[in-house]
């Protein structure tokens, strides 16, 4: 939900930054300011500082900064509209509704999410009824008492046809129960039945711990072992992780991150004092997942299991991530023997097995280096060139700058070979064939930063190879626009905002597609390509409706419907905001390393304020490339 500009400033108001602060740090004043030891780094001498009266505070030592709303986001975990409405409750400030539309939706999701408790307490007390034994022996024979079925809320869906369905129908129309989730409209024409039937019963929770979905278990064997609730407007199951609520309130104590792979781990986890544990709905973990993650913890630890399909998963979950890595933000991952979940390794050899395992855990960078490395032997240079491109193409697909660099110079080093044929010849005389050859100098220390540029070179980095990179943002959207010249009779002056950065022509193009709109507002997407091949941009539009684009940009292609197509611009359009928005704001911070100002601090928080912004809209699915 987007806040109204003034409901925000509002708040700063009202709140004062040096309070806040205070609860986590101990400040000091010095004349307008108050400084104390930095929240966000180790220190022992005092450089962060508070400035009441601009409403900031900023950290000479690491460079943190930010305004009140950033600082509780940042010490509690909360994402931009949990801080805010955190912080407009300490104020005795409503949080505005801003549309009827979102006041109807959130009307909407409270009556949905009502139902959804109410399942959650039948199902609890079913589990209580004679027909439950099994399900309740089943429960004991894995090792959870009463403690444990109260703490996870851990019920049984009764068998037969509609038992859930008459307990709630008092209370919820059958509608809203169908668009729960909790009854199921089949296509036989036949009275709607309940979803869960003979199930020992998981409630999902979200954020906030209430029950937005279950899993549900078959008691014994049978198929699906799992059954998870549909997709509702409470419960997306890509942005969702088991455990979550709780999981948040221990991280805030010793900041650490648990991903197992489902709930029986989760919960066998917690209970062994594993309170970070989380777990995926039995997909492998998504982009949005990784991002909830790293409001955990920064580097939260994934748990495989130590058989292929444990690799294999360790492998996906380590492609999903590369994208996404930016500076003090990785995973690590932990492998256990081969046979074992977390589960069965806390039961047989308890907590101090799992503990071990943890602690063992293989950074992000060490995984991939051992994922390519493990083809085999290296002693050919055959095999190592076919390993430095493996490990080139990976480490092009992470996207911040600062960490890219880091992960050449890392896999420069492993790679540097033993004997390395420029150095290590003898300065003067004639080696084999007559060559000139260098002295050997092994004491001298090795520099990596040469080794890295040798490895990769600053070529491919700075224009990367057209085919084998991920699509721009840029791209992307002009794919859309190329496709769907719709988007300009209804979007032209925003379409007219955006910045393309000229590399590969992007600029130029996207001035010639909107003078041909002003020209002709009517033109089809046959016609606009037709001028634009004949103006000498062929090659450019080539180059943007391949499928290296399109592959990742769905409704970008022909034939999408409108609505998709509407939707997925608005959702990339977004996206390319946020990344020039970021782009400014490490900028801004450089120049504040340099030169701290108060221009550039204000700068900065108001590019913070509209990135804030952006990103509480990114509440709806993700569209294309997710
Ligand atoms: P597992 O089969 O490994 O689950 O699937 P588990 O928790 O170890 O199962 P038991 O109860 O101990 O035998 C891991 C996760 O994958 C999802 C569930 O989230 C499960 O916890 N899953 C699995 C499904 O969604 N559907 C299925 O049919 C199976
Ligand atoms: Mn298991």
């Amino acid at each position: 939900m987007a806040f109204p500009p003034r409901f925000l400033d509002e708040l700063r108001h009202r709140i004062s930054l040096a309070e806040i602060v205070g609860r986590r740090v101990k400040l000091v004043r010095r004349g307008r300011e108050f400084t104390g030891l930095c929240p966000f780094h180790n220190e022992k001498t005092p450089s962060f500082s508070v400035v009441e009266e601009k409403g900031f505070y900023h950290c000479f030592g690491c460079g943190a900064h930010g305004d009140v709303i950033g600082f509780v986001m940042q010490t509690e975990n909360l994402a931009f509209p949990e801080a805010v409405e955190q912080l407009a409750r300490r104020a005795g400030l409503d949080v505005p509704k801003a549309t009827p539309e979102e006041r109807q939706r959130a009307e909407r999701a409270a009556t949905l999410q009502g139902a959804m408790e109410a399942a959650g307490a039948f199902f609890e007390a079913q589990l209580r009824a004679p027909e439950a034994r099994a399900a309740r022996e089943y429960l004991s024979g894995r090792g959870l008492d009463e403690a444990a079925i109260k703490r996870f809320r851990l019920g049984y869906a009764p068998d037969g046809r509609d038992a859930l369905k008459r307990a709630l129908a008092g209370t919820f129309p059958e509608p809203l129960l169908i668009e729960a989730g909790l009854i199921h409209q089949s296509d036989d024409g036949r009275a709607p039945f309940d979803y869960f039937r003979n199930r020992v019963m998981f409630p999902i929770g979200d954020r906030g711990g209430r029950i937005i979905a279950f899993g549900g278990r078959v008691i014994g064997e049978g198929q699906p072992k799992y059954l998870n609730s549909p997709e509702t407007p409470l419960f997306a199951k890509g942005r969702t992780l088991y455990g979550w609520a709780a999981a948040r309130a221990a991280a805030a104590r010793d900041n650490s991150a648990i991903v197992a792979e489902g709930y029986m781990d989760v919960i066998a986890l917690q209970r062994a004092g594993f309170g970070t544990a989380v777990a995926p709905l039995g997909t492998a973990l998504t982009e949005s997942q990784i991002e909830e993650l790293w409001r955990l913890a920064p580097e939260p630890i994934l748990c495989f299991d130590g058989d292929a399909a444990g690799q294999r998963a360790a492998a996906r979950a380590l492609d999903r991530a590369l994208p996404l890595l930016k500076p003090g933000h990785s995973l690590r991952f932990a492998v256990l023997p081969a046979g074992d979940d977390p589960d069965t390794l806390i039961r047989r050899q308890g907590a101090a097995a799992m503990r071990t395992v943890l602690d063992a855990a293989t950074p992000l960078a060490e995984m991939l280096w051992m994922i390519e490395k493990s083809a085999g032997p290296l002693h050919t240079p055959e095999r190592r060139a076919a390993l430095r491109a493996r490990l080139r193409e990976r480490v092009r697909r992470i996207a911040e700058r600062s960490v890219q660099q880091e992960y050449i110079k890392y896999f420069a080093e492993r790679l540097s070979p033993p004997v390395d044929t420029r150095r290590n010849l003898p300065r003067s005389g004639r080696g084999p064939g007559g060559w000139r050859i260098a002295p050997t100098r092994r004491d001298r220390p090795r520099r990596p930063f040469l080794g890295a540029a040798d490895w990769l070179g600053q070529e491919p980095i700075r224009a990367p190879d057209p085919e084998n990179q991920l699509p721009a943002l840029g791209e992307i959207l002009l794919a859309y626009v190329l496709n769907h010249p719709f988007l300009l009779a209804e979007a032209a002056e925003e379409f007219a905002q955006i910045n393309f950065a000229d590399a590969g022509k992007l600029d130029s193009l996207s001035r010639k597609i909107l003078e041909l709109h002003h020209r002709n507002p009517a033109l089809d997407a046959e016609t606009l390509k037709g001028h634009l091949s004949r103006d000498g941009f062929g090659p450019t539009l080539e180059r943007i409706l391949s499928p290296r684009v399109l592959e990742f940009a769905r409704f970008a292609r022909v034939g999408a419907d409108v609505e998709s197509v509407r939707s997925g611009w608005v959702d990339i359009k977004r996206r390319y905001e946020q990344q020039c928005l970021l782009t400014q704001i490490a900028e801004a911070e450089r120049s504040l390393a340099v030169d701290t100002n108060e221009e550039t601090l204000a700068r900065l928080r108001h590019l913070q304020e509209m990135l804030h912004a952006s990103q509480a809209k990114d509440d709806e699915l993700n569209g294309d490339l997710a």
